[in-house]
């Protein structure tokens, strides 16, 4: 009697929302391309697979990403002044785009290290929080930006603000990058706040290209949470970026969706109809008609790196559902014989796993970007960077 019950409470339970939903039959296949042809090799995954999620990631959730412009020029505000005594010089960018007589500013900060010869690799992270966690003046320091830290293991970092490219607002979000491109604004795939701010990061690569201080093919792109999201949009399409790194990123981030586990994709456009593209909306509550799954976004930056991190405490951005996107991201990798993680399950709190290619955590405790976080993040650099400057490393 007791063993009847415990089995029908265990079948009851594979119904509820965040049961069940972790077997990947579930999501759509990610090596099946739409006309139904199995993708077994890294061509036909460049070739065919890929251009065409990325047009579904376009079309359904994060709109179009226009890469035309008349002009972009960089304004040096301050160009190598020594900072942190002496350890690291301070460049302060504006980097100005035109278009159609209209035009936009990012304010870019960075801090190159100072003695060394060699063109430096960079971290550089979307800052949707206040400026001052990322103060040029080092006055103000927070763990959200710990620049000392990154400067004394030896890499750049950067940061530019994304209210600089579209306010997080609802109503004022067209004020900036959209200005430039007016018929996104009327379209269903059109871009909004979170591929502005992921069109921003790719103007500084622009600028980075042209910076003989760094080297542009080591470039790590950093986001927190609704940073992360771009960050993992920006990754996905602008193969310049060597890793991508997503920090708590959640709904519409790392975290698959159709687990529906924390926030879902009607959460998110509810409260936020200023970051994702109109034809979204038609997927609240509706996952399963989605033809794309987050793990797919993962798969995108292969044969890059990508790094995805949780907090234990931050049930709101399903970790379990963002450790699973990393692990039905990995047929992707295997196509060019890349790695997968080391692991089936989800590893304890504060227990960094990698391959080359991939890294994961999840950090004790709640949502936020910490020092800690950083440390893997360098930790995992250390060893990809090095690894790229053989010839499998694709970088155009
Ligand atoms: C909210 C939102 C999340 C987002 C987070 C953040 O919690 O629901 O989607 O990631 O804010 O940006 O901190």
């Amino acid at each position: 009697m007791h063993y009847r019950i415990i089995l029908l409470i265990i079948s009851w339970l594979a119904f509820l929302p965040g049961y069940g939903q972790d077997k990947p039959e579930l999501l759509p296949e990610l090596l099946v391309s739409k006309d139904g042809k199995t993708i077994r090799t890294s061509n036909d995954w460049t070739n065919v697979r890929r251009p065409e999620l990325l047009r579904l990631f376009e079309d359904n959730i994060y709109g179009q990403l226009p890469q035309d412009f008349d002009s972009i020029r960089f304004e040096l505000e301050r160009q190598g002044q020594k900072a942190m005594r002496g350890k690291a010089m301070l460049k302060e960018v504006d980097i100005i785009v035109y278009r159609r007589g209209q035009s936009v500013r990012i304010g870019l900060v960075l801090f190159v290290p100072a003695n060394t010869s060699k063109p430096s690799p960079v971290f550089l992270l979307i800052n949707h929080r206040e400026k001052d966690n990322t103060d040029p003046s080092r006055e103000i320091k927070r763990a959200f930006w710990p620049a000392e830290e990154v400067i004394d293991r030896g890499y750049a970092v950067a940061a530019f603000q994304v209210g600089d490219l579209a306010a997080d607002n609802p109503k004022t979000y067209d004020q900036q990058v959209l200005r430039l491109y007016p018929e996104q604004l009327k379209q269903d795939n059109g871009m909004k706040a979170i591929g502005a701010w992921a069109w921003g990061a790719s103007r500084v690569m622009d600028y980075f290209e042209t910076d003989k201080d760094l080297n542009a093919t080591q470039v790590a792109v950093v986001g927190h949470s609704r940073g992360g999201k771009a960050a993992l949009w920006c990754g996905a399409q602008d193969e310049r970026f060597a890793i991508t790194i997503s920090n708590d990123s959640g709904c519409t981030g790392a975290a698959l969706s159709r687990r529906k586990v924390g926030e879902t994709i009607s959460d998110v456009n509810t409260k936020f109809p200023h970051w994702f593209c109109t034809k979204y909306n038609q997927f609240n509550s509706k996952e399963e008609d989605l033809p794309v799954d987050q793990h797919m976004l993962l798969a995108l930056i292969a044969p890059r790196a990508v790094y995805v991190a949780s907090a234990s405490k931050d049930t709101w951005a399903d970790p379990k559902g963002e450790f699973l996107s990393m692990k039905y991201a990995e047929p992707a990798f295997q196509l060019f014989d890349l790695a997968p993680l080391p692991i089936e399950e989800q590893p304890p709190v504060n227990t960094p796993v990698s391959s080359v290619h991939l890294g994961y955590h999840m950090r004790e405790g709640g949502h936020g970007l910490e020092l800690y976080d950083w440390k893997q993040y360098m930790n995992f650099a250390d060893t990809y960077f090095p690894s790229i400057s053989s010839d499998h490393y694709i970088n155009k």
